[in-house]
């Protein structure tokens, strides 16, 4: 695998692929999707029946890496989002069910990432929201498309316009975790509900989830989105989003 702050485990047919950053709340740089990336893809040559996804530590992805977004310029910026495009498509295109497991923070890209997973179980300390707008810039893999698909537009512009941060409770009540759990049962719960999805019949279950993906096939919104991200780049709004968060202030926009 092509990079440290990325693991895959196996316990029989069940992968786990973690983001081991926690210095950085698991943001995500180039290294860690391109880690990702791999992880999935040994993960689908491996045959997993599950993968699991989760982040190391305090949070399970806190997005995409602020730091290194912030001087990306617009032909940069959309390589960027290709690539963190290419893991949410990785991911909800695996050929078996994923589970997404959120203890701890999963903001902008951490929310995407969950997204693009079947299924999202939240530990009861879980925050969730596509946070960007306050970054100067819109969700970039894929937040636009797939959050109005689970909570509803009203809701997902709601969270996207706002950048609202969702507790664990409120996102289950909203159709973003199926199932919230306290803190310390969510691994045995994760477990549990890998270990049932794997000993079903696997070809029956591609089936299912090739079948359910026919119904969200049009990909025309997601390759806006992406153009649409990488526009915003260079624009003062997003050169000041993200300098606040660095240096650690209140953003004051045009
Ligand atoms: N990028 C880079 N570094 C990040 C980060 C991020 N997204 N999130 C946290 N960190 C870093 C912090 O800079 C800090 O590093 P230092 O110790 O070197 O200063 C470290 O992680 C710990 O973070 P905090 O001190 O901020 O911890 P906290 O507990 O006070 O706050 C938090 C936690 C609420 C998650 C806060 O860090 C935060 O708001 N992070 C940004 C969340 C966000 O806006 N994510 C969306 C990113 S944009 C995106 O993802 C675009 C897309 O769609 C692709």
């Amino acid at each position: 695998m092509s990079d440290q702050t990325v693991e895959l485990e196996w316990s029989d047919d069940v992968a786990t692929m973690t983001v081991d950053r926690p210095e950085a709340l698991n943001a995500l740089n180039v290294e860690t999707l391109e880690g990702m990336r791999d992880a999935i893809d040994e993960a689908e040559a491996g045959d997993a029946r599950v993968l699991v996804v989760r982040g190391a530590g305090d949070a399970f992805m806190a997005g995409a890496d602020i730091k290194y977004m912030r001087d990306l310029s617009t032909a940069e910026a959309q390589a960027w989002g290709e690539l963190g495009h290419g893991v949410t498509d990785r991911l909800e295109g695996f050929p078996a069910p994923t589970l997404a497991v959120v203890d701890g923070y999963a903001f902008g890209g951490g929310c995407e990432v969950a997204m693009a997973c079947d299924l999202r179980i939240g530990s009861e300390s879980a925050l969730i929201g596509n946070t960007e707008i306050d970054l100067g810039i819109i969700p970039g893999w894929g937040g636009t498309q797939r959050l109005p698909r689970l909570v509803g537009e009203e809701t997902a512009k709601r969270m996207i316009y706002l950048g609202e941060r969702l507790d664990a409770g409120t996102a289950a009540d909203e159709g973003l975790f199926g199932e919230v759990v306290p803190d310390d049962e969510i691994d045995e719960r994760a477990a549990e509900l890998a270990a049932e999805l794997a000993a079903k019949p696997a070809f029956a279950m591609g089936a299912a989830k090739g079948a359910i993906a026919q119904a969200y096939s049009d990909r025309g919104g997601l390759e806006y989105e992406k153009r649409a991200f990488a526009g915003l780049f260079g624009t003062p709004d997003q050169r000041e989003g993200m300098a606040a968060f660095v240096e650690d202030r209140e953003p004051e926009f045009r």
